[in-house]
């Protein structure tokens, strides 16, 4: 979604901020621009589409040290170069970029602008327009700035310019991320510390309804009254390495690939001194204080979560709901006496999750996150963070951040499991790492993938996946992963509830996938798959060692029960991957989505 990014300093701002905007691409968005301040004024550049069509509109000839630029995600008016930001405001002197939504705008343009004619369709023009006014009422920048934070309602980060005060940059954020870097003789606002890592590893983390104040030298942050804020700033641990796509292709290649790696990490950080998975002792007690556990999450994080249930009822013996957030948030279900709720994702950004996060810390309960972003939103603001030690995930759509969020929960479920005396029949540490040797054998059997996608997926129009038990979960993110990249339409079924429906669009070449790595339900699952091969499906089984049949197209290597989708998901992330890149999808970069999903 849009990303914002700042630099005030003593060097050229442009490829300073054109980088920062690169950084951001995975986000997701569909045009962008920057303005640079000079003793000319101030410099709009946008342009429709991507950075590097940015990058042929900037004038190489504008030198400046100040500047503010930002992707956009359309949500108010159509992708174009006059919906794209900065905004200005009608006489140029104010120049504004803007993430989030505001829900109030058409009010605010009714009751305050009614004679300024906006040149967009954007609710961020109000924004800049209403700064206009108040400050030709009188007031100076920071006041008519506050005054203006003052009447919005909605989520928003900010970064403001004023022709007339050269030497600042202002910003402000409610509810959308916004993060000040510190340097020496320079700072610098970004959305994402990925964003700025190659100038600062120095953060300061911005609450909402705070504005910041950001000259070269001084950084001061005060909440809407003006009073002002003291924060410590917290080192960012990015690599700036691990957001190079190095010698691959796509990051989504890399990123399935790092699994292995990640699960070792993973191992490593939540290992205690007697080389045992645990987590840390205040959220076992707030996990066992629980009556049941709610977790909220959206797209793969909810599959995560649904894999997740099944650890904390069978492992913890736990009872588990699971529900997704943008339907939670407006329909809430009957909540047990003493709920305890667990958000998971990736970003730690995603309003949906957010908005639950909210509400139900508004009725006093308490809240654990599971992400792969410290500092983030969702961490923040929850009473307990576990993370996923991923590293950063950019491709826009998950994989390793995924494999990570189970495994997280399966070590939650252990601790718990420990701390009421149920031992668990296996060594999570051990059983992990046989998952870590298995997924390398699966990253390594690459060309296998790549022929079944060609096999199955070449022409297709649509997909289906079966499984049954946790291979159910399985079959649904294996088919957010083949939708979201190949545009293949794709159907997630338990094996079992095809025959009440959905069997009617089976025809004939309908590729079906099944996952049979489910001992108890093998024989089941294979009768399911006898089924559709008979109205016409072009089937694919993929088994695990122990279970497989004479014609089953893979056998992936053998693990625990409880954690094979830890590994049977990394073939279907593979031909997902192989599908999009046959039929010439961006992979990286899908259509229509957004990599952190700041809206709701
Ligand atoms: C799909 C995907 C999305 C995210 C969802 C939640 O590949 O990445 O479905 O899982 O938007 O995002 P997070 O986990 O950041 O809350």
């Amino acid at each position: 979604m849009c990303g914002i990014v700042g630099y005030i300093g003593l060097k050229d701002a442009r490829e300073i901020l054109l980088n920062g905007l690169e950084k951001m691409e995975y986000r997701g968005y569909d045009s962008a621009g920057l303005a640079m301040r000079n003793a000319d004024g101030v410099h709009v550049f946008k342009e429709k589409g991507r950075i590097a069509d940015l990058r042929r509109v900037v004038d190489e000839s504008v030198q400046a040290t100040t500047g503010i630029g930002h992707t956009r995600w359309a949500t108010h008016g159509a992708p174009s170069r006059e919906n794209a930001h900065p905004h200005q405001s009608v006489s140029g002197r104010f120049t504004l970029v803007h993430n989030g939504v505001i829900e109030n705008y058409e009010q605010l343009k009714r009751e305050y602008l009614l004679d300024v004619p906006l040149k967009s369709d954007t609710d961020t023009e109000v924004i800049v327009q209403l700064i206009e006014l108040f400050a030709n009422e009188g007031l100076d920048t920071e006041a008519a700035f506050r005054k203006t934070l003052q009447l919005l309602k909605g989520s928003y980060a900010l970064a403001l310019l004023d022709r007339e005060q050269a030497e600042t940059i202002f910003a402000a954020k409610n509810k959308s991320p916004l993060l000040v870097g510190l340097g020496e003789d320079f700072n610098v606002v970004a959305s994402d510390a990925m964003a700025m890592i190659q100038v600062t590893d120095q953060f300061v983390e911005l609450m909402d309804k705070e504005v910041v104040i950001v000259t070269k030298e001084k950084v001061i942050i005060q909440n809407l009254a003006g009073e002002e804020m003291k924060r410590a700033p917290y080192t960012a641990e990015l690599d700036a390495g691990d957001i190079e796509k190095g010698t691959y292709p796509h990051y989504m290649l890399k990123e399935i690939d790092e699994q292995p790696l990640v699960m070792r990490k993973i191992i490593q950080a939540y290992q205690n001194d007697q080389e045992q998975l645990t987590v840390d002792q205040s959220i076992v007690q707030a996990v066992n204080a629980a009556d049941r556990l709610y977790i909220i999450a959206c797209g793969t994080s909810y599959h995560a979560g649904l894999v997740g249930k099944k650890y904390l009822e069978a492992i913890a013996n736990i009872p588990t709901e699971v529900h997704v957030a943008s339907e939670f948030v407006y329909d809430m279900p009957l909540l047990s006496k003493k709920p305890l709720f667990i958000f998971i994702s990736q970003s730690g950004e995603t309003a949906d999750s957010r908005a639950v996060l909210v509400k139900v810390k508004e009725l006093g309960y308490q809240a654990l996150t599971i992400t792969n972003v410290q500092g983030s939103t969702l961490s923040r603001e929850a009473d307990y963070t576990l993370l996923l030690h991923a590293g950063p995930e950019i491709a826009v759509a998950s994989t390793k951040a995924y494999t990570a969020q189970i495994s997280v929960l399966a070590i939650l479920a252990g601790a718990v499991a420990e701390s009421r005396g149920l031992k668990l029949p296996f060594s999570l540490t051990q059983e992990l790492g046989i998952v870590a040797n298995a997924m390398e054998v699966l990253c390594d059997a690459k060309e296998e993938f790549e022929q079944m996608a060609r096999d199955y997926l070449a022409t297709t129009r649509n997909c289906f996946f079966i499984g049954r038990a946790l291979d159910y979960y399985v079959s649904l993110e294996s088919a957010l992963k083949l939708k979201e990249i190949s545009y293949i339409q794709a159907e997630g079924f338990a094996g079992g509830e095809l025959k009440h429906g959905t069997i009617a669009l089976i025809e004939e070449g309908t590729p079906v996938i099944a996952l049979a790595t489910q001992e108890s339900v093998n024989l089941n699952i294979r009768g399911n798959v006898k089924e559709v091969a008979a109205r016409g499906a072009n089937t694919c089984v993929i088994s695990m060692k122990g279970l497989e049949s004479e014609d089953d197209r893979y056998v992936i290597p053998a693990v625990h029960e409880l954690l094979t989708p830890l590994v049977s998901i990394i073939p279907m992330q593979l031909i997902a991957y192989y599908a999009a890149l046959h039929r010439n999808c961006d992979v990286d970069k899908p259509r229509n989505l957004a990599k952190s999903v700041t809206v709701e």
